[in-house]
């Protein structure tokens, strides 16, 4: 999808369809009154018979207004003027683009972040217009033949903005937007797909794919030979349970000086985890296609990074693997050696991630980080914990901690801190090895962080386990592509292209 901004006199732009916002109590948002104005108060003659009271998320289309060069104008209610907040205005957003998705117009204006919501600068609105309606847009169709597509989409948005002197601010959050929202894209995309198309292998050929495509970006796959040689016990016993085999995944983003310390994502690319031998339930087990999440993350910041050629080194790497129950799967009582040479004994083979992740982790060091994030689908204790809203963080990083919770915040995209105490690390005790991989009932996304943080003594490091956020489940489920929007602000932070915003 395309976004310009748009500037002037609204009654005189032309579109096909222009978005404007109306409260309770019929009260007209600015750009809508001086819509009222120029067609002889015909919106507020037409709140006053009661056809919309400014109930968030309703909506009313207008045809062939007076004095009016749109040829429709959408009235999207914003709920209570007091409460304007930004959850309200993405709701509007939301239930605006929709309408005008399905609509046929194929572009429209959009005039909703006048007045900005409360606590909201105008550079974050008009980003999150964009973000909004790139995820309302947004389809899957790799495999399907989508019948219920919309026949003329939104091809381009139109955002609205007052004074001249906020085209410069509003150019550079729609040149963010576009960025994050083909990042969101792929993230969503490569998660969608079913674990028979994604596999290990087709996600390390989707990297060297992205690596033809952006020049900055510099790809390296090792294979098992290559993961056995240096010694990934841990991670080649988890795929050693299936026919696919184990990738790991490198891409190298060097926008900085040569010796700038890099900033390393390591996202989980479990691509089906049926538990393996330590078998899921049926119920919803289709669901663990999405275990590859954190690496589909992973996939999506790099895709933002190099659309935004930013100045700065960052390396995401993504082991890529399956759980499944072969003979030769991992069995409860197991032993391996991690690359770090801990041994884990496995008495769970379904606690699956932090085995490919913490030999992923061990071979970050090589790389002298600046900071590492690992992105991982790690608990369903962790849903149990926070719900579907907030990613988990654990760190014990108080800066980092900082770091990305206010990235979050900025973003929209938010993550909780909980505890990473070593009060909780005995829960990882085994009579036969270094650590067991599973830590009881009690704190289980919290003994998860534990067993990673094993791992990471020799960087800065924190871990958001996404298991809650990265998809939807029933009748929209899909892909989210959360966390890309927090991880690219965190990056645009760090570049230094949020100045001034
Ligand atoms: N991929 C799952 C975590 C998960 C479960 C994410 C449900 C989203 C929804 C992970 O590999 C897993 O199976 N974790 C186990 C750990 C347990 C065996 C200690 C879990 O959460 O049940
Ligand atoms: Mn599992
Ligand atoms: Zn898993």
């Amino acid at each position: 999808m395309d976004f310009t901004l748009k500037t002037g006199d609204l009654a005189k732009l032309k579109t096909p369809c222009l978005v404007l916002g109306v409260f309770e109590k019929h009260k007209l948002s600015p750009p809508a009154e001086q819509i009222d104005k120029a067609s002889g108060g015909r919106l507020s003659a037409l709140l006053k018979k009661g056809d919309l009271n400014g109930e968030a998320g309703r909506t009313l289309l207008l045809y062939e207004l007076p004095g009016v060069n749109a040829e429709r104008v959408l009235l999207v209610g914003c709920g209570k003027k007091k409460d304007y907040n930004r959850s309200a205005y993405r709701k509007a957003l939301a239930a605006a683009i929709s309408l005008v998705n399905q609509l046929g117009a194929g572009e429209a204006l959009c005039a909703l972040a006048e007045p900005l919501p409360a606590r909201l600068d105008r550079y974050h609105a008009l980003r999150d217009a964009a973000l909004t309606a790139a995820d309302r847009v947004y389809r899957y169709d790799l495999t399907k033949d989508d019948k219920q597509a919309p026949k003329h989409p939104l091809k381009r948005l139109a955002l609205w903005v007052e004074r001249k002197g906020e085209v410069e601010l509003g150019e550079r959050a729609i040149a963010h937007a576009q960025a994050m929202a083909a990042g969101t894209d792929l993230a969503k995309t490569l998660a969608n797909l079913p674990g028979n198309i994604c596999t290990p292998n087709y996600l390390a050929e989707q990297a060297l794919e992205l690596g033809q495509r952006y020049k900055t970006l510099e790809v390296d796959i090792l294979d098992e030979a290559r993961m056995s040689e240096l010694g990934m016990g841990a991670l080649l016993s988890v795929a050693r349970g299936s026919r696919q085999p184990p990738r790991l995944i490198v891409m190298h983003y060097r926008g900085g000086k040569a010796d700038d310390k890099p900033l390393v994502l390591v996202g989980k690319g479990l691509t089906f985890d049926a538990g393996g031998i330590s078998l899921k339930p049926a119920a919803e087990m289709d669901e663990m296609k999405y275990d590859m999440c954190g690496g589909a993350s992973v996939f999506g910041a790099m895709r933002a990074l190099c659309e935004l050629g930013l100045k700065l080194n960052v390396i995401g790497v993504v082991p890529a693997s399956e759980n499944l129950p072969d003979g030769a799967a991992n069995k409860p009582g197991d032993i391996v050696t991690s690359l770090s040479g801990q041994t884990i004994e496995i008495l769970n083979t379904d606690a699956e991630g932090r085995l490919i992740l913490c030999d992923a982790l061990t071979y970050c060091e090589r790389f002298e980080p600046e900071s590492v994030i690992d992105l991982a689908t790690l608990t369903g204790a962790c849903v149990v914990a926070l719900g579907k809203h907030p990613a988990g963080l654990f760190t014990q990083d108080e800066a980092l901690a900082h770091e990305i919770l206010a990235a979050g915040e900025t973003s929209g995209d938010r993550a909780w801190r909980m505890p990473l105490w070593d009060d909780y690390q005995n829960q990882l005790d085994s009579n036969f090895a270094d650590m067991a991989n599973i830590g009881g009932r009690d704190g289980g996304a919290i003994t998860a962080a534990c067993f990673l943080a094993r791992f990471t003594k020799h960087y800065r490091w924190a871990h958001l386990d996404i298991a809650g956020i990265a998809w939807n489940s029933g009748k929209e489920k899909g892909a989210t592509g959360r966390p890309v929007i927090l991880l690219t602000q965190l990056i645009l932070e760090r570049a230094g292209a949020l100045k001034n915003v």
